[in-house]
Parts: structure tokens; C-alpha cells; sequence
């Protein structure tokens, strides 16, 4: 957990940011079902940057004029000690966050109404429906979690993603140890692979490893045998010959850091003939757009060497027809790569994407309408301290490469027949996808590569495969 100082000068360059009164809340308790049988609790990202550890139904107020940061918390019951143990007092949490003053939560709206006086109080929306409505009713700012342009008032969304979005030495350590944890994860289940395990066997072990180390995980994991459906969160499948699994996981910490990372292995344990070489390809387009990452480096640059490095490849495999440019101009590596190269990553694993194109799309640079690239999450010039993901793949998708009006306008580009070869091969199971993701964050001379230890040569990967059976 990063030290209470990091987290107090990150409050600093906050106050330091904005020039009216800003309340931020972690948000509470959800229910799964009855009222009191909730679901775990998870504070608001923002809330988890500024706080280590923030109770559920918390509150801060920021406010520039006195430099102050007062956090609300629930009164301290008799009752919260019998079910959920000692909490500690007030001025223990003082002490251990280090913030100006702490208040009890239900004062919030006279202690705000009081501290701002007639100067306007801004907010932004959280997850937490209750508490967005709660904080729209205290400081009369209509935000709206569930539209990217409404979520807060531009200025603060955009002091917010400016301090997100360059990573502190202790967020960077936070992040490595994700990504450490993650590794171990990925590796759990490449040893335990074996041909008639299921899926969802294999899931136990992953997420097994999360929680062993007091984490969760960051987003659903995907571990698939049908990587070619891109979320795919179904585990019921058997493992066979000829499978190839996809693993799509990462470990979020009790500091909200979290790791996101892809790797593809063979459920034999051997790479078949076509799965080595589309496997080359994609490790090729990865590697290249890893080493592409710098200060000053536009994203959608990035984006675009990955998908003319695959282009390229296919285009050596016979699938695609014509030059890298030709084919990446058109769109037709797209039918195969038809996401973005990655997106920003940090306390979200897509990181602030609530907070929409605003933060992640630089002024002047629009959304592209081509199918592929406009599911590109980023477009802004890389900065030492800005962390991405880098994740390129190939997939053999039955709804792309046998819808008719795709076929007759790349007919030219794409050798379908070939493609239908790809889609009925593996006992007629098809293909799927082959997809590695890294997380890499941009330094001051290039790049680190956070989760580098995650196997993903060939032969590493083969020979991981099973060893924990043998
Ligand atoms: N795990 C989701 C993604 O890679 O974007
Ligand atoms: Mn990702
Ligand atoms: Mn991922």
C-alpha cells in the first residue's frame, strides 16, 4: 500500500488543481439480494487514488481555499463493533491518511453547505448510484455516471486524469506487484493445463492464486478456448486437442492497482502447424509495438505498426492479398484485429474510461469510423509515467469472415476460402484467437515492461504447459 505521504501530496496536487470546492465520494455498500447480504465492497476509483483503504459510504471535501481536505465517515456504533469487529477511531484515521480535519458522515450536507459558503461546490459521479444522488442533491452538480460528458465538470475531470494518468514511483511499485501477482496466475494455469480439464477448472486456479495474495480480480477473467469471442466469460468448454486457451486475467490489490495481461498456449501442450504460425505473427506485432512506446509517441501510431505487422503476416500466410499499407488503409487486417491495440490501465483496468474520450482522445483527434480502429481506446502522445497495454491478436470470427457484404467488399484483399479453412479446422471447432497482452508503462527514455516475466516465447510456454501434472 503505497505510505500515507504519497497519497497526501497526490491530495496536494489535486488542491492545488482546482479552483472551487470539490466532494468526492468512495460510495457503500451494494446488496446482492436482501438488504443486509452485500456484494464486496469496492470504493470509487478516484476516492481509492486520494485514500489508502477508503470505508465504504465515505466522503472528502476538497477544498483549495484553505488547502483542507475533511474526510466523512460513519459515526463509530456499539453495533458495527459486535458484527464487524473494532473500528478504529477518528483520530486514528486522522492520523494514518493524514488529511486536515475528519467530520461524521451524516453532517455532510451542513459541514459543506457551511466550508463552501457561496462558492459553487463541483463533484463527479461514482458506480454507486446512492452516492452520486447524494452528492448531486449536497452540492446542486448534475452529473451523471452513465454519460461520459456529464460525469463531472470538465476542469476537474480533467485535473482528476491529469494526476491518473502519471503514475507516482509508489503507484509504479503498486503496479509491479500486480503484475508480479498476475504473473504467477497465468503460470498456475499454463502448469495445470491438460487435455479433458475444463475451463472453468483452470479459472479456479487462477483466481485461487488472487486471492491467496488478498486480491480480486480486476475485471472478469476470460479463459477460453473460443478466444475468437473477445469477452468471453462462458468456462464450460472440456479442453481437446487442437485447442488453443486464452487467458485474459489480471489481479487487482486492496490499493485498487491492477494488472491486465493475455497469453494463448496450446491445450496439448505442442503448437500445431497453423497456430505456430499465427502465434509468430502476433508475438511479432506485439513486440514491435512494445518497443514503439515512448515519450512523445502517438498512441493510434502504435496501434497502426501492430496492425501492419499483422497485416503483413497474414498477408505472408497466403489470407490476406496485397501490401501492409494497401491492407491496413482499407481496413481488411481488421476482419482479423478488430479492437484497439490497448488502452490506459491503472485503478481501472480500462483506466478512467468513465470518464470518455474527454481524457483519452487528445482535442482535434476524433474517433475514426472504420470498423477496427474505432474501438481504439486512446489516442493521446505518450508521457513518462502513462501506463498502457499493448495487445494484439488474430481472430478467426465466423460472424466477420462469412457475412456477405464483408466478403464482397474484400474480396480483392482476402482469401475467404482460405479463411473457411481456418474456421471449420480443429474437428470443425475452428480456429479461435490468439491474443498477448502486456502491460507496459512509458519512461523517460522509452519503456518498462511491467509484466515481462509472464511466459510467452513458444518453447517457454510448451514447456509450461502440464508440468505441474508430471
Ligand atoms: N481485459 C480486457 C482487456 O484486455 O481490455
Ligand atoms: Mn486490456
Ligand atoms: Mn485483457
Amino acid at each position: 500500500m503505497p505510505s500515507t505521504s504519497h497519497y497526501q501530496a497526490r491530495r496536494r496536487q489535486f488542491l492545488a488543481a482546482i479552483d472551487t470546492p470539490v466532494l468526492l465520494m468512495a460510495g457503500g455498500w451494494i446488496s446482492r439480494n436482501y438488504p443486509a447480504n452485500w456484494n464486496p465492497y469496492r470504493a470509487d476509483s478516484t476516492f481509492l487514488f486520494f485514500f489508502p483503504e477508503p470505508e465504504p459510504n465515505a466522503a472528502a471535501l476538497f477544498d483549495p481555499k484553505d488547502e483542507s481536505v475533511t474526510l466523512f465517515l460513519d459515526e463509530r456504533t456499539a453495533e458495527d463493533a459486535l458484527w464487524h469487529g473494532p473500528v478504529p477511531s477518528f483520530a486514528d484515521v486522522k492520523k494514518k491518511v493524514g488529511v486536515s480535519r475528519i467530520e461524521k458522515r451524516a453532517d455532510l450536507a451542513a459541514v459543506v453547505k457551511k466550508k463552501a459558503g457561496r462558492r459553487k461546490v463541483r463533484t463527479v459521479a461514482t458506480p454507486d448510484p446512492r452516492a452520486t444522488a447524494e452528492a448531486r442533491a449536497v452540492t446542486g452538480d448534475k452529473v451523471d455516471f452513465f454519460a461520459a460528458d456529464k460525469v463531472g465538470h470538465r476542469d476537474v475531470i480533467a485535473a482528476i486524469a491529469h494526476l491518473r494518468n502519471h503514475k507516482a514511483p509508489e503507484e509504479l511499485t503498486e503496479m509491479r506487484r500486480a503484475a508480479a501477482i498476475t504473473n504467477d496466475a497465468h503460470k498456475a494455469a499454463m502448469a495445470h493445463t491438460r487435455l479433458g480439464i475444463t475451463e472453468q477448472d483452470l479459472v479456479g486456479r487462477v483466481e485461487g492464486v488472487f486471492t491467496r495474495h488478498g486480491c480480486v480480480p480486476a475485471y472478469g477473467t476470460i479463459l477460453s478456448v473460443r478466444g475468437e469471442v473477445l469477452h468471453n466469460h462462458a468456462h464450460h468448454h472440456t479442453l481437446r486437442d487442437g485447442d488453443l486457451v486464452l487467458l485474459d486475467a489480471g489481479a487487482e490489490l486492496p490499493s485498487g492497482y491492477c494488472a491486465d495481461v493475455t497469453r494463448t498456449w496450446p491445450a496439448s501442450g505442442r503448437f500445431g502447424p497453423e497456430a505456430a504460425d499465427v502465434y509468430d505473427i502476433v508475438l511479432a506485432a506485439e513486440k514491435a509495438a512494445i518497443e514503439a512506446v515512448a515519450p512523445g509517441i502517438r498512441y493510434r501510431d502504435v496501434h497502426m505498426l501492430a496492425a501492419r505487422v499483422l497485416a503483413d503476416g497474414l498477408q505472408q500466410l497466403g489470407i490476406l492479398r496485397g501490401s501492409a499499407d494497401a491492407l491496413v488503409e482499407s481496413g481488411a487486417h481488421a476482419l482479423f484485429f478488430p479492437h484497439g491495440v490497448g488502452h490506459l490501465l491503472g485503478i481501472d483496468v480500462h483506466d478512467m474510461e468513465a470518464f470518455g474520450d474527454q481524457i483519452s482522445y487528445a482535442k482535434g483527434r476524433p474517433r475514426s469510423e472504420q470498423f477496427g480502429t474505432r474501438y481504439l481506446r486512446l489516442d493521446l502522445d505518450l508521457q513518462p509515467g502513462v501506463c498502457v497495454t499493448i495487445e494484439p491478436g488474430i481472430y478467426f470470427v465466423p460472424a466477420i469472415l462469412r457475412d456477405a457484404a464483408t466478403k464482397k467488399q474484400f474480396k480483392g484483399q482476402v482469401d475467404f476460402a482460405r479463411c473457411e479453412r481456418f474456421l471449420t479446422m480443429n474437428s470443425g471447432r475452428g480456429f479461435g484467437g490468439v491474443r498477448i497482452e502486456d502491460d507496459v508503462v512509458c519512461t523517460r527514455t522509452g519503456r518498462e515492461v511491467l509484466t515481462a516475466a509472464v511466459p510467452k516465447e513458444r518453447p517457454a510456454l510448451e514447456a509450461l504447459v502440464g508440468s505441474a501434472l508430471t
